[in-house]
């Protein structure tokens, strides 16, 4: 059961099918571009969409909106050196201003910067910087229980080959998100550090989702079982040269990030170039307040008893969904549960968008908002003018914001998802109307089909 009682509540919005179906065609058929006043449950995404704690909402008061050298800084500053051991500690407003900053001072056109997976928004800084972001994902067959992991031989094979010595970081994503939000294990990190080391390479960590990274260790890994996750988290932390986070996610408040770092010379090209794009080192972008929320945000996601109700909520919605007829994606892990809208919908090709058709099924179905992450987010159109190029997988990720959404309310999305799934061979294919070059999900206008 939720391991908190519920202190303020927020009304949600019921729109009968009538209003659904003309939100989501005065939506173009984007479930980005549909109003929250339009939603009943929103499993959006678990980005900032947190409930803060009393104690948060208490700490918020206290924020030192000092502009430099603020009381709030060195209270998170000291939260996160005791969490990660890294001395450097510089406040961001979210994640992808973290990977901008750091990644920008790092990298030089040519390099590679080489991670399990690079979420989309660190390969777009990659990218941005001129450097080429690999991915080397683990071949072990699913359902793995630690499906986060590099790839250990290719990554080996990559810094012992002629392009090892253009790789100038190894990344590990924890959880990993855009890999089915599964887990990073120990062993795995021990091992890419070795690799590192041998090479004279950095290991950093995109650590926006620390805490259930470490918990599902503890969970998955019988050499871990029962230790407390925080402590999981600090040894993961110590073998990495340092991080960044967005921590919309495991800072438990609505917005924040932050780079940590050992590397003093870095730290200070890092500082010198937020000073010109975030804000003073001491508040990054973010007022005193939302450090505050942050600090204690950090304290309370490595509670034992809040991550078990984590993850046995994505296992039990899991098995939810799955008893509704959706294929569900196991094992689940705890920031989502993502399900195969190709299985459900064979009579849909992927340049017809399945994801994109569930997912606006499941609205008109229940105002219940997901991810489609298919092929209107990973495919390219085809440069020849013909069908679209197929994402590898055709997913729909049912995130879960932390402490927001009760059983009830997820049954009822599970209940939801049983009529859709009733009429799934009805559910009609999309066409694109208009898009833009690149992030097209985010505004495109589709039709059906
Ligand atoms: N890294 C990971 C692993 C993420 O999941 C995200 C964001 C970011 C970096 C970027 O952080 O949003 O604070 O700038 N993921 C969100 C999601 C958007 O819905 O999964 P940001």
């Amino acid at each position: 059961m939720e391991p908190f009682r519920i202190k303020a509540v927020e009304p949600i919005p019921f729109p009968d099918p009538d209003q659904r179906r003309r939100a989501l065609t005065d939506a173009g058929f984007n479930l980005f571009r549909v109003p929250a006043r339009a939603i009943t449950i929103d499993l959006l995404t678990d980005s900032g969409t947190s409930a803060m704690s009393s104690a948060q909402w208490a700490a918020l008061l206290d924020g030192d909106e000092s502009y430099a050298g603020a009381r709030s800084y060195e209270r998170f500053e000291a939260v996160v050196r005791d969490l990660t051991g890294y001395d450097e500690v510089i406040p961001v407003h979210q994640g992808r201003a973290a990977e901008r900053i750091l990644l920008g001072r790092l990298l030089r056109p040519g390099d590679v910067s080489v991670a399990n997976t690079h979420f989309d928004t660190t390969r777009a800084s990659v990218e941005a910087a001129g450097a080429v972001a690999v991915d080397l994902p683990s071949e072990a067959p699913a359902p793995a229980a630690f499906g986060g992991d590099i790839s250990l031989p290719a990554l080996r094979g990559l810094l012992e080959g002629p392009d090892g010595v253009s790789v100038r970081c190894v990344v590990l994503t924890i959880t990993n998100n855009a890999g089915g939000g599964q887990p990073v294990s120990l062993d795995n990190v021990a091992a890419a550090r070795e690799l590192c080391t041998a090479h004279g390479v950095p290991l950093l960590l995109d650590a926006s989702r620390f805490a259930e990274n470490a918990y599902l260790i503890t969970e998955r890994d019988p050499a871990h079982a029962g230790r407390p996750p925080r402590e999981v988290a600090r040894e993961v932390f110590g073998l990495a040269d340092g991080c960044w986070a967005s921590l919309k996610k495991d800072g438990v408040a609505n917005i924040g990030g932050l780079i940590a770092l050992r590397d003093t010379e870095l730290a200070r090209r890092c500082r010198d170039h937020l000073i010109a794009v975030e804000g003073f080192p001491t508040y990054g972008g973010l007022a005193g307040r939302d450090l505050e929320a942050l600090a204690q945000g950090l304290r309370e996601v490595t509670e034992p008893a809040y991550l078990r109700y984590r993850a046995q909520t994505a296992r039990w919605f899991g098995d939810r969904l799955a008893e509704a007829g959706l294929p569900v994606l196991q094992p689940t892990g705890c920031h989502a549960v993502y399900v195969d809208a190709a299985r459900l919908l064979p009579h849909v090709p992927p340049h017809r968008f399945p994801a994109t058709a569930l997912a606006n099924e499941l609205y008109l179905a229940g105002a219940v908002r997901v991810t489609e992450l298919g092929t209107l987010v990973f495919g390219r159109p085809d440069p020849a003018g013909g069908d679209d190029l197929p994402a590898p997988r055709e997913l729909v990720r049912f995130c879960l914001p932390r402490r927001v959404y009760t059983k009830s309310h997820l049954e009822y999305v599970a209940e939801t998802a049983a009529t859709v799934v009733a009429k799934a061979a009805e559910i009609p294919g999309y066409r694109v109307v208009e898009q833009t070059g690149s992030l097209r999900h985010f505004t495109a206008v589709l039709a059906p089909i």
